[in-house]
């Protein structure tokens, strides 16, 4: 199958969508004493209208990326797109940033860019590779959210075993990023997370 068309057929697969935090936890995690984990159900309506920003903000980042990859991989092939990517991806975060108002970016316990650590607020859930949403509040009023990234089918092309990934990508993705842990996954696998800080709404 030609790799331009793994994209068409597998439409919908692609991210497992969670629509808020995960309800369960309510402890402290024992971050920097500044985050608190938090469940939905303690949110004030104020929080919870920084939560539905932040839902938002993670939506529009996820289908322009998702966009601006297919459009890539289609006129570029897989290898073209990693050059893209690379640059696309950091350019598209701040400006949904710009947009919301909100800090939005993605991380990953396994890197492929080291710009894109972990927050700080955030190192529990990829110690632990949570795989549910995860909502902390900061003594400021910011809330952070976190929010799973799974690999489909088109994500082996460039983050998948060494039989998915051509040379030519494998590559491309040695010159850019030599420090690469990002390949090996498959389909199903927890990659990483988008995070949102959201400001406190005045
Ligand atoms: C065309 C190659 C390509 C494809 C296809 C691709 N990625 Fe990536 N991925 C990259 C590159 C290049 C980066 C580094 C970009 C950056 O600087 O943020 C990256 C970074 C990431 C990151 C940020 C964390 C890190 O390691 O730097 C996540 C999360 C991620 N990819 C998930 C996915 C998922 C999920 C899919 C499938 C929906 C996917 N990628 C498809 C090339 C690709």
């Amino acid at each position: 199958m030609k790799t331009k068309y793994i994209w068409t057929l597998l439409p919908c697969s692609i991210v497992i969508w969670v629509s808020g935090c995960n309800q369960e936890s309510n402890e402290n995690v024992g971050l920097s004493s500044e985050w608190t984990r938090t469940s939905v159900g303690s949110l004030d309506e104020q929080a919870k209208l920084q939560l539905d920003s932040s839902l938002s903000a993670k939506q529009e980042l996820e289908t322009t990326l998702k966009a601006n990859l297919l459009a890539s991989i289609q006129a570029d092939g897989p290898h073209g797109a990693v050059n893209t990517c690379s640059t696309i991806a950091p350019q598209l975060a701040k400006s949904v940033s710009d947009q919301f108002g909100l800090r939005i970016g993605r991380t990953s316990n396994r890197l492929r860019n080291p710009s894109n650590y972990t927050p700080v607020w955030m190192e529990s859930v990829s110690d632990q590779q949570d795989d549910e949403s995860a909502c902390f509040q900061k003594s400021d009023g910011t809330l952070a959210v976190s929010y799973p990234i799974t690999i489909a089918a088109p994500c082996l092309l460039c983050h998948g075993e060494s039989n998915n990934v051509s040379k030519e990508v494998r590559t491309v993705i040695q010159d850019l990023y030599p420090t690469d842990q990002a390949l090996g996954y498959k389909i199903g696998d927890l990659r990483g997370w988008f995070w949102v800080e959201v400001p406190p709404i005045e």
